[in-house]
């Protein structure tokens, strides 16, 4: 695998599931594979779990790891070619793709959607700005409109604990009080599109995501009736892509509650926000699947970095 950007990038994407869970049976297995190796972070969003679980990952297999909080302590870049850069932007992503692939082996990137103009999130110029003009592999830590990291963590943590070889399992909407990007759902859609499954998406009207994306998908516009006889219950907020950005409702209606959840495991990317996005009961009781998620992270980062690493 020469770049992780998408999480089409994998190809069979149980195998990887598979390999990723040995991976976890044995972390310390390929510690060699990355010896004077170096993992080079970028963040220009904040971030917890891809934080660390990338670097765990990395200490896994014995690679040395740089973070770089690049969007509060790197000069401001200039994507576009052949501007006049008169104005407050320093440094071209054609020299500092260059330059980080100077001192690293592999650069992953974390850059968010801004949620103001459409066509500039989907050209996705930083993460494509750093697989153009860098000569060494790119991983995505989340960006405009993809977060394949957390999609496998998700994928793995679904076969590790459905009890059928097709469940049954259901992407919700939940309000927020802010606009969220749709990385994190739009990478769930690939990846549910990728495997055996009753899918099912389920929002208020508005909040369809990218038909680019969701193609073919199930969706119910009654989250009660999208609920029925759930496994899996994927709960996520995301803004409008119709009205780009925006935020149409916060009905707290859709919130996530135990009655609802019924018998299904309930699964979040995490951070959430407490009796807004869910309530208390479904995080602290014991259907909730999110700290195997976070944990998940991990192993889904190793097996990107092994597959880098060996191809
Ligand atoms: N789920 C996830 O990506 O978490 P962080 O934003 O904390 O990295």
């Amino acid at each position: 695998m020469k770049n992780y950007l998408s999480i089409n990038d994998l190809g069979h994407l149980s195998q990887a599931v598979d390999e990723a869970i040995q991976l976890k049976k044995a972390p310390y297995h390929f510690k060699s594979l990355g010896a004077q190796k170096t993992l080079c972070l970028l963040f220009f969003n904040n971030s917890l779990r891809t934080r660390l679980s990338t670097q765990k990952a990395a200490m896994h297999l014995g690679m040395e790891v740089m973070v770089m909080n690049f969007g509060s302590e790197g000069w401001q870049l200039e994507f576009e070619d052949g501007t006049i850069m008169d104005q407050g932007k320093s440094e071209h992503i054609k020299e500092a793709a260059q330059v980080v692939s100077q001192f690293a082996d592999v650069v992953a990137i974390r850059a968010f959607a801004g949620l103001q103009d459409k066509e500039k999130d989907e050209a996705e110029v930083v993460l494509n700005g750093f697989a153009t003009y860098a000569s060494i592999p790119v991983v995505n830590m989340e960006s405009s409109v993809g977060h394949p990291l957390q999609a496998l963590a998700d994928a793995i943590t679904i076969a590790e604990e459905k009890k059928s070889a097709k469940p049954k399992v259901v992407l919700s909407w939940a309000p927020h009080p802010k606009a969220l990007p749709h990385a994190v759902a739009n990478s769930f859609v690939q990846m549910m599109q990728l495997q055996d499954a009753d899918f099912v998406i389920t929002h208020p009207k508005g909040y369809e995501l990218d038909p680019k994306i969701t193609k073919d998908c199930k969706i119910v516009h009654d989250q009660e009736k999208a609920l029925e006889n759930a496994n899996f219950v994927y709960v996520k907020n995301w803004s409008s892509y119709s009205h780009y950005g925006q935020v149409l409702t916060s009905d707290e209606n859709w919130m996530m509650t135990q009655e609802k959840l019924g018998n299904a495991k309930f699964m979040h990317c995490l951070p959430v926000r407490r009796n807004v996005v869910v309530e208390d009961a479904v995080l602290d009781g014991n259907q909730s699947l999110v700290i195997e998620q976070a944990n998940n992270r991990t192993f889904a980062a190793q097996l990107v970095l092994k597959r880098i690493l060996t191809s």
